[in-house]
């Protein structure tokens, strides 16, 4: 008798191995403005094979409004309760990847659901590249000041302490964003699945894998 076929998805692959150590957890990406959270996410979600949700979108959905709407109509502190309240929403609907606004983090309580419901990503992206990809567009409120170059500098340093508590850390860089998924990839495999990731991958996880 011929051994059975495996049907495609019993194929082993790390993506499949990522989707089943996750069980119902999420994938979250947190990092600044122009770190690339949402490209990378939709594509990571892509190769997962699960839904991609975005924390900006589903705000705007939620108020009704544009976040500089909110920002202007209500301030930034309604805008940060939105945020935290849409984000523990979201955390109960793993297994997806989750992109999130990048000053999400920064409240203890969303670092702690993110903690529980998910594996964290911080995409590690320098000053030079947050500026020239934030500059193309001017729908981040928080760099409508007259100097965004020492903003973004200022708001670095404040943050990426934070965003160190992150489970796994990957340089977003000027590189195919395929590559920076790849690399997200193989770090989920490392967390989940227990195994180290091999060195060319390992040159771009940076921090390690915790
Ligand atoms: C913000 C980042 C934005 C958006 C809002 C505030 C921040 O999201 O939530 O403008 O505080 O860094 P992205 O990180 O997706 O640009």
């Amino acid at each position: 008798m011929p051994e059975p076929t495996p049907s495609a998805g019993a194929i082993p692959s790390p993506e499949a191995d990522i989707l089943a150590a996750l069980g119902t957890r999420l994938v979250v990406l947190v990092g600044m403005m122009g770190a690339g959270k949402s490209t990378i996410g939709r594509r990571l979600a892509a190769r997962l094979h699960v839904p991609f949700l975005d924390a900006d979108i589903e705000i705007e959905a939620a108020a009704g409004m544009t976040i500089p709407e909110i920002f202007e109509t209500h301030g930034e502190p309604h805008f940060r309760d939105g945020e935290a309240r849409v984000i523990a929403r979201l955390l109960e609907s793993g297994p997806a990847v989750l992109a999130t606004g990048g000053g999400s983090f920064m409240r203890e309580e969303t670092r702690r659901r993110v903690n529980d419901k998910a594996i964290s990503i911080w995409l590690k992206a320098d000053a030079d590249i947050i500026m020239r990809r934030v500059k193309r567009r001017a729908d981040r409120p928080l760099l409508q000041t007259a100097d965004p170059v020492a903003t973004v500098g200022r708001l670095i340093d404040e943050r990426e302490p934070v965003y160190r508590h992150a489970d796994l850390t990957i340089a977003s860089r000027d590189v195919p964003h395929e590559k920076i998924v790849e690399e997200c990839i193989e770090a989920l495999h490392g967390r989940l699945c227990g195994e180290v990731a091999p060195p060319e991958a390992a040159a771009g996880i940076m921090g390690g894998l915790r």
